[in-house]
């Protein structure tokens, strides 16, 4: 497989050493004049130019072609994956007022691991096993959180608490999770040709991984209809399942795949899909991207079910952050809430005990 950075460098020639600089994420381009890049979590504005706004346009149209789509007055969007995973999304005049946009993420061959996220101090070992157990309990987890806050990559740690006698079936948009365990099968969505013929969606491939006797759903993201059916296979018996969803806090997670599958265009009453929500999610794992730049796990939370037709959602473990240092660092600490989970004896019981100490108020 051509190695995209050196195919991306080949049109982008201004940005090609970002592309090089395995530590930068992200590249964004704003018009000829103005890029930047995300360098070890942080934003920065750079000193690179592009000669031209016909220059810059041009590039994106070449990156378009070379994967088989058209950039132009017609389809002035385009969303993009490279051969090697890294993601490109441009959008050129009139629509974009300041010249040709153009966001490349790129794509990390080396996946996270649960020791690099205790490393980099986005969770604590505590945390870290309260995860672990809560998946080889087989709770259904959804990983919520901001875009870039993380979850794609808390998904791929979670998932590789699965034990590897259980057969996962993986559906994702764009492959970007990595399982290790051997008895895993992955599928990936396709996008509809110019005659909009040929589309499967994550639904469609939602009702074959139920007819492939999954033991575990793993889906890369929520973003539509598709959130109602990950709820009716929940409900009816494949607990264990994980998926991700853009959302500001682990209550905003289940509202947010509430309004999803509303996108379902299936007519179902508020309270009865309120009622399906509650039931088939267990708990949420919320991520976020804090001012400092850093990325973290900021809360794990359980959803203990619905009271007076609202969601009851309890942080069992969360960082708090305690003071703002003079370079705009921040400091902060992990703790319980004086909540213990409701599955505390199961754990026991099955021989992973849990620290109680750990839920202690902090
Ligand atoms: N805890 C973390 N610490 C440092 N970098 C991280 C962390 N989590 C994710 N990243 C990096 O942040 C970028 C965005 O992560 P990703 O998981 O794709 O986010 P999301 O799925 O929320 O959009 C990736 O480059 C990833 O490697
Ligand atoms: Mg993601």
């Amino acid at each position: 497989m051509e190695d995209a950075n050196s195919y991306l460098g080949l049109f982008f020639e201004p940005i090609r050493q970002y592309l090089q600089d395995d530590a930068v994420s992200e590249i964004l381009i704003n018009g000829p004049n103005q890029v930047f890049i995300e360098l070890k979590g942080k934003l920065q504005p750079t000193e690179a130019r592009f000669v031209s706004e016909p220059a810059l346009k041009a590039a994106a149209v070449n990156v378009a072609k070379n994967v088989g789509r058209m950039l132009n007055e017609e389809n002035p969007r385009l969303d993009a994956r490279l051969p090697d995973g890294s993601r490109v999304h441009a959008v050129i005049p009139p629509l974009a007022r300041c010249g040709t946009v153009v966001a490349i993420r790129k794509f990390k061959k080396e996946k996270l691991t649960i020791s690099q996220l205790i490393e980099f101090g986005s969770i604590t070992e505590q945390g870290a096993r309260l995860i672990d157990v809560i998946v080889k309990l087989h709770k259904n987890v959804i990983v919520s959180g901001a875009t870039s806050s993380g979850k794609t990559s808390v998904l791929n740690v979670l998932s590789a608490f699965i034990p590897e006698t259980e057969r996962i079936l993986v559906i994702e948009d764009a492959s970007e999770l990595q399982l290790q365990q051997a008895h895993t099968v992955c599928f990936e969505t396709r996008k509809p040709d110019k005659n909009d013929k040929g589309e499967v969606t994550i639904r469609d491939l939602i009702h074959s991984a139920l007819r492939l006797r999954p033991d575990r759903l793993v889906i890369g993201e929520i973003r539509g209809g598709e959130a109602l059916d990950l709820l009716q296979a929940l409900n009816t018996g494949h607990a264990g399942s994980m998926s991700t969803i853009h959302a500001n806090s682990s209550l905003d997670c289940l509202s947010r795949i509430e309004t999803c599958s509303l996108l379902s265009g299936i007519d179902i009453p508020l309270s009865a899909l309120r009622a399906q929500v509650a039931s088939a999610i267990d708990a949420v794992v919320h991520t976020a991207r804090l001012s400092d730049g850093s990325r973290k796990i900021t809360a794990v939370s359980e959803v203990l079910g619905l009271k007076d037709g609202e969601y009851v959602v309890k942080d069992l473990y969360r960082f708090n952050v305690r003071g703002i240092g003079p370079d705009g660092s921040l400091d902060g600490d992990f703790t319980g809430t004086g909540h213990k989970p409701s599955f505390l004896q199961e754990a026991s019981l099955r021989n992973m005990p849990l620290d109680e100490a750990m839920f202690a108020q902090g």
